[in-house]
């Protein structure tokens, strides 16, 4: 694991979105892993104006997210869907056929979970995905307890991921109960992973990671097991290290 301890999420921002502004440059072809939540905000304003200043040729640009509630349409101000369009994908120009979010509208979730699988797999995985991480170590809406087995699935959510985006919803009985998301096993499919982590918050999750074992109660752990990480954590999520 490449791990870069930086002063703040200013920072974090700027080097992620450096980070994927050069693969999309490079390569070209590319598909790209997104998260969502407040952690990638900065990433993707940063990726924005470096897109203002040199324009990237998003034509041949794939996105897979990592997740979507179930119940929230697409126009939903509070489904992933909207965030990402709003976010990222309009202003980048990318056609929206290329980018993926879980439907959480769809009827048969499993038949869905199924398809957004067989999607990344037509498309050749994953290149680069980015992640952030829940105070509790989720990744995606992965869950403690989570089998490390797991492809795309409909998750229950823990009531502390519940009321830690509560602030989006207007209150916690409006948050939605379950999921779907990539799995823990479709995560590390990824060639490369870019894990952002901000703020004391995330502190506890960064000690499992870097001091722990690998173990299925703190799922960020698993990513010790994968070849090609990079940690972009801030001072304040470092400080619980020893
Ligand atoms: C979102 C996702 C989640 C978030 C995590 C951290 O697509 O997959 O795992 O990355 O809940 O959320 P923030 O960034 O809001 O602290």
């Amino acid at each position: 694991m490449n791990i870069r301890i930086v002063k703040d999420y200013r920072i974090i921002s700027e080097m992620a979105a450096r980070h994927v502004y050069d693969r999309i440059r490079q390569k070209g072809k590319v598909t790209l892993g997104l998260a969502t939540g407040d952690t990638p905000l900065g990433l993707y304003r940063e990726l924005l104006r470096l897109h203002q200043e040199h324009p990237l040729n998003v034509s041949r640009l794939t996105t897979f997210n990592l997740d979507e509630y179930v119940g929230e349409a697409a126009d939903s101000p509070y489904s992933y869907r909207y965030y990402m369009n709003q976010q990222l994908f309009l202003p980048l120009g990318i056609p929206l056929a290329q980018t993926h979010v879980p439907n959480g509208m769809a009827a048969d979730t499993n038949a869905e979970c199924e398809r957004y699988e067989a999607r990344m797999k037509e498309v050749g995985g994953i290149d680069l995905q980015v992640l952030g991480v829940g105070r509790n170590g989720h990744i995606g809406f992965n869950e403690p307890g989570t089998s490390f087995d797991s492809r795309t699935h409909k998750v229950e959510l823990s009531s502390s991921t519940r009321e830690a985006n509560a602030k989006h919803f207007g209150s916690l009985e409006n948050v939605p109960h379950h999921a779907i998301t990539m799995g823990i096993t479709s995560i590390l499919r990824a060639k490369e992973i870019l894990l952002l982590a901000s703020g004391k918050g995330k502190a506890q999750a960064m000690v499992h990671l870097l001091e722990g074992e690998v173990t299925n109660e703190w799922p960020v752990t698993v990513l010790k097991q994968h070849a090609n990480v990079t940690v972009l954590m801030d001072t304040e999520a470092a400080s619980l290290l020893s």
